[in-house]
């Protein structure tokens, strides 16, 4: 390990070699930390828990070889080669699905695939300062005055801490012309939230130099001091995210190449997360998927993300209500990478209608709802072992007559969209279709293709799209 010592602190840098290989090994990326990133990494230790995948299942068979729509193929179906991100080798191991066992995840004997591609390499950094001056900022709580960062504005609050969007100072000029700082709330009591621990570690594990263009890439975790209560995620920039879009009245339409270009990436970097590193976002929704002006879509906010094996137990109070799937609801905790696949299936309804799928303010009323759109749920065999309210919940269900109506209510929106819909909103987990095959789908090889990744630059101007949504949220809190 090197430790540099700069003038504002000490840093801890990872040689470029090691980083390559040390990167996506989440225990070694978490217990590594010299100097005065001392106190964070510490922190980290204390919450880390060993969650080692199982074997990793090899094979390398293609759904599919050739798009219908040659003009347009989805990334990472190319005849040309894998798409940017995936093994040189091929494509990653397959293994998503609940019965079987999942690839390796973060193991430390399977680093990702050697760099082939140098100038998308970077480095993940641990950096403090000793500065410790305050300075106010409007609008927001106070932050110390010498960061390396400048023109501070505030572009998100989320539930553990305030985004901002800044300008690179001098000692960061290569982390390009802007960021986004993520400042991390933390309460004494609490020392440094579980989430945010969970964060760093799952986001420095796919933080590779071939770091996969559907997610979004962390440059740089910034402590101003050791005592520091604060501690600065930073991020590449993306001008907007998916509920911006979907709710701005300045975006008239999003029209059919436009989803299928959002799904797509969606996708891309779902199943990327799922075979590649046996991670489970665990909080898939419209505000945690960023967008940039060419046209990118990048899944941010891996707060709730964790590492999965084939029969844990994991908590149950993850998911924002409206993209949660109905095994979480009732009470299943064995579950696995297919609840990501339900809140998919809500996001795209959501991009077809411009509206949440599946409302509901309560768990009582999104079930429902849930029902009445999704009908009586399908067999699922493992439900007795790992869920066992599914069976009494769908029991009683069995004689209220209810029909399936995912199909003839989306086809509304857009015919060959619908039957795609259907098959994430399946209420089984195990029915539920991955998002390797769903990148295989009709829906994405037939008709109009998607927009090619070099012509998808947004149509509508990003600073109107976000003002037009800010306008319209104070309106209807006035
Ligand atoms: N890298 C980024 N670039 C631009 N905006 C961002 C970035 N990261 C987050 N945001 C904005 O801030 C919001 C909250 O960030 P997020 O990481 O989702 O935090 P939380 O865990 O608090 O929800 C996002 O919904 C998005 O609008
Ligand atoms: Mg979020």
């Amino acid at each position: 390990m090197e430790v540099a010592t700069a003038n504002m602190g000490d840093v801890w840098r990872l040689p470029e070699q090691q980083q390559q290989q040390q990167a996506p090994c989440l225990e070694t990326t978490t217990t590594t930390g010299e100097g005065k990133a001392r106190g964070l990494v510490a922190s980290v230790k204390k919450t880390a828990t060993q969650e080692e995948g199982e074997e990793e299942e090899r094979g390398s068979k293609r759904l599919r070889t050739s798009p219908t729509s040659p003009s347009s193929p989805p990334r990472g179906r190319s005849p040309e080669g894998p798409p940017r991100g995936a093994s040189p080798e091929g494509p990653p191991p397959r293994g998503a699905s609940p019965e079987g066992p999942p690839p390796r995840g973060a193991s430390p004997e399977g680093p990702p695939p050697p760099s082939v591609d140098k100038a998308a390499g970077h480095k993940v950094v641990v950096t403090g300062s000793t500065g410790g001056k305050s300075s106010s900022l409007e609008g927001g709580r106070s932050v110390p005055a010498d960061l390396p960062w400048v023109n501070l504005l505030k572009i998100g609050q989320g539930t553990y801490g305030e985004v901002y969007k800044a300008r690179p100072g001098p000692e960061r000029r290569e982390q390009g012309a802007i960021v986004a700082l993520k400042r991390l709330l933390i309460r004494d009591d609490w020392g440094f939230p579980v989430t945010s621990v969970r964060e760093r570690k799952i986001l420095l594990a796919l933080q590779h130099p071939n770091l996969h263009p559907n997610l979004v890439r962390l440059y740089e975790m910034y402590q101003p001091s050791p005592e520091s209560e604060d501690v600065y995620m930073v991020f590449e920039f993306l001008e907007l995210d998916l509920e911006i879009i979907i709710q701005s009245p300045a975006v008239r339409k999003l029209d059919v190449p436009r989803v299928k270009s959002f799904m797509q990436q969606l996708l891309e970097g779902t199943d990327y997360m799922h075979r590649r590193y046996a991670v489970m976002h665990r909080d898939l929704k419209p505000s945690n998927l960023l967008v940039s002006r060419t046209g990118d879509l990048k899944i941010c906010d891996f707060g709730l993300a964790r590492t999965y094996q084939s029969g844990r137990s994991y908590t149950i109070p993850v998911i924002t209500l409206n993209y949660r799937p109905p095994e979480l609801l009732l009470d299943c905790r064995k579950y696995g990478p297919p609840v990501d696949l339900w809140s998919c299936g809500c996001i795209f309804a959501e991009l077809l209608e411009r509206k949440i799928a599946i409302p509901g303010r309560t768990d009582v009323e999104y079930l429902e709802n849930i029902w009445k759109l999704c009908g009586p749920p399908e067999p699922w065999p493992e439900a007795k072992r790992v869920c066992p309210k599914w069976q009494t919940v769908t029991d009683d269900l069995a004689d209220k007559g209810l029909e399936r109506s995912v199909r003839s209510r989306f086809a509304a929106a857009d015919e060959l969209a619908a039957p795609l819909v259907d098959k994430f909103l399946r209420l089984a987990p195990s029915s539920r279709i991955s998002a390797e095959r769903a990148l295989d789908d009709d829906y994405f090889w037939s008709g109009v293709p998607a927009l090619p990744a070099e012509d998808r630059a947004l149509e509508w101007d990003v600073e109107m799209v976000r003002a037009a949504r800010d306008d319209q949220q104070r309106s209807r809190r006035r």
